[in-house]
């Protein structure tokens, strides 16, 4: 496995494997990896010649200063995983690597951008495309791999590379759980060990809204999520939204798609941390 620390150390890299008529998989992370991201590069691997991983802590998508500062970097211990995993090149650039210059581009995937994360997290996802497509640009996989988590950025991403053209297909893959259901996450190592068992109580209320929302109608079942949130100390919901997992717009009733995603942000402590589930599968 190769490290480059720059994009012309990468383009070196890749463009050896281009001259041998490899096909390219790119796993893009902050680091800090956990089985959901080792999920996503076996993917890579198994559908691609080579595979690229960039680790990277991108400031651009982070709104809150003190979340920037703690987010967990482990690139030691992320390169064993990702050695063993099968990656073929890790990507990690500085900071002054990706921003020589203060990147002003202002992106706009309205309506997608405008709600949940969009509207807690004013400018995260305008960071976001800013570093992914830079990523692109750089790497120009044929296939870039993105977990279902971050279920509103898997949607942006797909509608940055439509409007920017990239040649890029973009592949989401399932959310990845620990054994007792809390979706993997890189800040879950930030839970002491009484948060870290509060904050089962998100997806154990996410599960039981299944066969809840089979009875029930959409504004109950969104009560029924929001009630066992707001009745645990120590949780403090920010959103529970029931949307359309095409459009991410709010719905009214469960006839008004045949995509339905429930996706909710809440601080546990301290940490902010989201999850979804799916009531209708896309066909
Ligand atoms: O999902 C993430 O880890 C980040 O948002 C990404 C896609 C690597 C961009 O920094």
């Amino acid at each position: 496995m190769k490290i480059a620390y720059t994009i012309d150390e990468l383009r070196g890299f890749i463009g050896e494997c281009r001259t041998e008529g490899k096909s390219v998989g790119f796993v893009p992370t902050m680091g800090a990896l956990h089985q959901g991201h080792a999920s996503l590069v076996r993917r890579s691997v198994k559908e691609n010649d080579v595979t690229v991983v960039s680790v990277f802590v991108n400031p651009t998508q982070f709104n809150d200063k003190n979340d920037l500062k703690n987010y967990p970097r482990t690139l030691e211990a992320d390169c064993v995983l990702l050695e063993n995993e099968g990656a073929s090149i890790v990507f990690a650039p500085s900071v002054e690597e990706m921003y020589p210059q203060e990147d002003t581009r202002v992106f706009s995937f309205a309506p997608l951008d405008t709600v949940m994360e969009g509207a807690c997290r004013p400018g995260h996802f305008n960071g976001v495309a800013q570093i992914v497509s830079k990523l692109f640009y750089a790497v120009e996989p044929d296939r870039a791999y993105f977990g279902e988590k971050d279920f509103q950025q898997l949607a942006i991403i797909r509608e940055m590379v439509r409007q920017l053209s990239i040649g890029v297909e973009i592949v989401g893959c399932p959310i990845v759980r620990e054994a007792d259901g809390l979706a993997m996450s890189s800040r879950n190592t930030l839970l002491s060990c009484e948060e870290r068992n509060r904050a089962l109580t998100i997806s154990r209320t996410l599960f039981a809204s299944l066969p809840f929302a089979t009875e029930h109608t959409l504004q109950d079942t969104k009560t029924f999520v929001e009630n066992a949130i707001n009745e645990t100390d120590g949780l403090e919901l920010e959103y529970f939204q029931v949307v359309d997992g095409n459009t991410l717009q709010e719905l009214k009733e469960w006839g008004d798609s045949d995509y339905v995603v429930g996706c909710i942000a809440l601080f546990c402590g301290k940490i902010r941390l989201i999850d979804n589930i799916k009531y209708k599968e896309d066909k």
